[in-house]
C-alpha cells in the first residue's frame, strides 16, 4: 500500500517535470491514473483523521508538562500527587486481598461497583448526607474521578446541550463536553483583590455573569469545590446562588468534590447536593487516589438519584465496564476502617488536611519571601502564585509558547528546575489571558523536597 503510493506519487511528479514524456507516449493517461491515485490516497488518509468532535482538544498540558520533566530531571511541583508512601492500613489490605483465599478478588467483580466498596460508599455518604443511598443503585464506582466525569458528561449530553464550566476548570471538563456533542459556555472566577495577602476565598463568581448564562439549551453546571487549582471552598451562600439557579432551569449539577477532604480549618466543606431540593438533581464525583494519596490506583465514584446514576452505568456498561476488584477491595477495607473513627483526630480524613496545612503555609512564606504573590488555598493541595514580580529575571523570549504562563513554566524547568503548571491550561481560549501571570504549584510533597523548591527559588532570586 505504502509503495504503491510512493510508486504513484514517484510518476507523478517526472510527468510533471516532463521527463516522463520522452520515456512514456501514453503520459497523459497515467498521468491522470497517478492523480487519482493521489485524490483517494488522500481521502484514504483523511478516513483516519482525528473526528471533528476532538479537534481542537488535542493539547494537553499533563503530556507535555511530563514530557517536560523526564527530559530536564527538575523538582517536580506541577502534578497533583504525593511523593510520600500511602497510608499503611490501604496498601496492606491491597496486598492482602491480591494473596487473599478467596480466588475471587482477582477476578471480574460487578460491574457497577464491586459490592463490598459500593457498601462502604452507601455507609459513609448516607451518614453525612442524612439520607439512605442506595448501594447499587445510586452509587456508580468508576476508573477514577476522571471516568466518572466523562459518565456523567457523556450519559447527559444531547447535541447542542449547554454545560457551564467555572473557570479555572479541571481540564478534561471542556474535551469531554466537546466529545458528547454538547457546548460549553465559561464563566471565570475574578479574584476581588491583586495585591496584599490573596486568599482563595476572594476569588468570587459574578452573580448576574452567572444568571445571563443559564438558558433553556442549559443540560447542567459543573462545580469543582476545593477546588483545584485555586484552592477555593465554595460557600453555602455561594453554593446557594449556583442550586437556585439550577432549579429556575432545570439544570443538574456535576458536583467534582475530589479534594472532599482536604479542607484547612475554619473553612467547611459543604456537600452542594445537601441543600434543599437539590439531591435530586445533583451527581457528586469523588476519588479514592485523593482520599487515600493513592492517584495511581484510579478508582473513582459518582452518587446520586437512581434517575440520573442511570445514565452514567450505561456509558460506563458499554466503555470501561467493570474496574479493578482487587483495588476496590482494598479501598472498601479502608473506609470500613475510616468509618469507624469517624470524626476523631487519627481518622486520615481528618489528619491528612491537617498534616498539610503547615506544608501550605511554608510554601505560602517561602513564594512571598522570593517575590511572588500566591493565592493561599482554603483546600486542596495546589497553590497559585503571581510571578510577573519576577519577569525581568526570566528570559520569555527564548520560548516559542503563545501564553506568558507555559514561557515562564518552561523556562523556570529548563533554567532554574522547578517545576510548576501554567494555569492558563485551566481556562477557554478567550480566557486564557486570565491565567497567564500565575503559577500552580503543588504542595502535597515531603518536607525536604518542600525545602529543595525553597533554596532553588532563593537561589535563583539572589542571581544577578
Ligand atoms: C478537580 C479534579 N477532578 C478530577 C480529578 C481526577 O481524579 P482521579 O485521579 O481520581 O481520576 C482530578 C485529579 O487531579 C482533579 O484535580
Amino acid at each position: 500500500m505504502a509503495s504503491n503510493r510512493f510508486f504513484f506519487k514517484l510518476l507523478l511528479m517526472l510527468a510533471r517535470v516532463g521527463l516522463f514524456k520522452t520515456i512514456y507516449r501514453f503520459q497523459p493517461s497515467v498521468v491522470a491514473l497517478a492523480q487519482v491515485n493521489e485524490s483517494h490516497s488522500k481521502a484514504a488518509m483523511d478516513k483516519f483523521s482525528l473526528p471533528e468532535r476532538f479537534i481542537g482538544t488535542e493539547k494537553s498540558v499533563w503530556v507535555e508538562y511530563i514530557q517536560l520533566a523526564l527530559k530536564h530531571k527538575p523538582l517536580n511541583l506541577g502534578q497533583g500527587f504525593p511523593d510520600f508512601h500511602a497510608p499503611e492500613n490501604v496498601t496492606k489490605a491491597l496486598a492482602a486481598s491480591a494473596t487473599s483465599e478467596n480466588p475471587l478478588l482477582n477476578q471480574y467483580t460487578r460491574g457497577f461497583g464491586h459490592p463490598r466498596l459500593v457498601n462502604a460508599l452507601s455507609k459513609l455518604y448516607s451518614r453525612i448526607l442524612n439520607r439512605d443511598l442506595n448501594p447499587n443503585s445510586e452509587i456508580l464506582v468508576t476508573s477514577g474521578a476522571y471516568e466518572g466525569l466523562f459518565v456523567a458528561i457523556h450519559g447527559h449530553t444531547r447535541p447542542g446541550d449547554e454545560w457551564i464550566i467555572i473557570e479555572p476548570f479541571f481540564d478534561c471538563y471542556e474535551p469531554m463536553i466537546l466529545g458528547a456533542g454538547g457546548t460549553p459556555r465559561f464563566i471565570a472566577l475574578k479574584p476581588k483583590r491583586t495585591s496584599g495577602n490573596i486568599s482563595s476565598g476572594d476569588w468570587v463568581l459574578d452573580k448576574e455573569e452567572l444568571e445571563g448564562l443559564f438558558n433553556e439549551k442549559t443540560k447542567g453546571i459543573i462545580v469543582n469545590t476545593p477546588h483545584n487549582p485555586t484552592g477555593k471552598v465554595f460557600t453555602r451562600e455561594e453554593l446557594q446562588v449556583i442550586a437556585d439557579l439550577a432549579k429556575k432551569w432545570n439544570a443538574i449539577v456535576i458536583s467534582d468534590e475530589v479534594y472532599e477532604w482536604l479542607v484547612y480549618k475554619p473553612n467547611e466543606h459543604v456537600r452542594i447536593a445537601t441543600l434543599p431540593g437539590m439531591y435530586e438533581r445533583t451527581i457528586t464525583i469523588g476519588s479514592a487516589g485523593k482520599t487515600f494519596s493513592v492517584t495511581g490506583w484510579k478508582i473513582g465514584w459518582a452518587y446520586g438519584p437512581a434517575n440520573l446514576i442511570y445514565n452514567l452505568q450505561i456509558v460506563h456498561q458499554n466503555t470501561v465496564y467493570t474496574c479493578a476488584t482487587t483495588i476496590q477491595e482494598a479501598i472498601a477495607i479502608g473506609f470500613e476502617q475510616e468509618i469507624a473513627r469517624y470524626g476523631q483526630p487519627d481518622c486520615y480524613f481528618e489528619s491528612l488536611a491537617r498534616d498539610l496545612l503547615p506544608k501550605r503555609d511554608y510554601m505560602a512564606s517561602f513564594l512571598r519571601e522570593v517575590g511572588m504573590n500566591p493565592t493561599v488555598p482554603e483546600g486542596g493541595y495546589f497553590m497559585i502564585a503571581n510571578w510577573t514580580a519576577l519577569a525581568d529575571k526570566v528570559e520569555l523570549s527564548t520560548e516559542k509558547d503563545q501564553y506568558k504562563d507555559y514561557k515562564f513554566t518552561k523556562w523556570m524547568t529548563k533554567n532554574v528546575g522547578l517545576q510548576g503548571i501554567p494555569p492558563s491550561a485551566f481556562y477557554s481560549t478567550e480566557h486564557k489571558h486570565l491565567g497567564e501571570d500565575n503559577v500552580r504549584y503543588c504542595f502535597i510533597k515531603r518536607d525536604e523536597n518542600l525545602q529543595e523548591a525553597a533554596r532553588i527559588l532563593k537561589e535563583w532570586k539572589a542571581r544577578q
